[in-house]
């Protein structure tokens, strides 16, 4: 039997609900052109969509539309946020209470899928089993070597040869955070990587490269 605390173990810990201020200058200044929702409004089919590890609904909100209806599943209940108009589902990637072949896609933006992380192999093969076969896969992450990485003083890529092994193929997508002051940028940076890093920003644009890895499902 799996126990509470191993549940509790497999999600991995985000500041969102504990510091919703910090989460809501995120939200509203990463990617403001939207680069990242229109390639995954391009990559996705229409029909029944889920959205694994999907926040406050951010993204799966802005991809639904009369042809597409987006699921959002999300294990930390501090982040569920009825008010945005979805289905939501309190759960995880690595146990997807769905049946097979129950969407035709699936998509993750920064929520578990990084390489490395224990049970990914296991959440992946979740994806393979809820997707009915021919269905898309997209897993969207930090891409790294850009201004972002350089304030962060550490890499912050994904691996991208890790993925390529597994069959995804890649598409490098060129946003920005834009923030609205330079108090604002250098509280949401010190918030992340430290006062220091914070202090060598003089940025309100910071150029922020995103990676989306795309699969098709097969089945036998
Ligand atoms: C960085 S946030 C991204 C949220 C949202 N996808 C977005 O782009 O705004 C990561 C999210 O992944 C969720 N998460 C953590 N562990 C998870 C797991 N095992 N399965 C699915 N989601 C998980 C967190 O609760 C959090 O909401």
């Amino acid at each position: 039997m799996v126990s509470r605390n191993d549940l509790e173990r497999q999600i991995i810990g985000f500041y969102g609900a504990s510091y919703p201020s910090m989460f809501e200058i995120e939200r509203r200044c990463m990617d403001r052109d939207g680069l990242v929702i229109h390639h995954l409004d391009r990559e996705l089919p229409g029909g029944l969509v889920l959205d694994i590890g999907a926040g406050n609904g951010f993204t799966a909100v802005r991809l639904c539309s009369a042809a597409r209806k987006v699921v959002a599943l999300e294990p930390d209940r501090g982040m569920i946020d009825t008010v945005v108009p979805l289905t939501w589902v309190q759960g995880m990637a690595q146990l997807i209470p769905f049946r097979n072949d129950a969407f035709h896609a699936a998509y993750a933006t920064w929520a578990f899928f990084f390489d490395g992380v224990p049970g990914i192999d296991k959440g992946l093969n979740e994806l393979n089993r809820v997707v009915v076969k021919g269905g898309k896969i997209v897993i969207v992450d930090n891409a790294g070597d850009d201004e972002f990485t350089s304030i962060a003083g550490k890499d912050t890529g994904s691996n991208r040869t890790w993925w390529r092994d597994r069959g995804f193929k890649e598409t490098l997508i060129r946003t920005s955070f834009r923030f609205d002051s330079l108090e604002e940028a250098n509280r949401l940076l010190a918030f992340y990587f430290g006062q220091e890093a914070a202090a060598r920003n003089l940025k309100t644009e910071i150029e922020y490269r995103v990676v989306a890895y795309n699969t098709t499902v097969r089945k036998r």
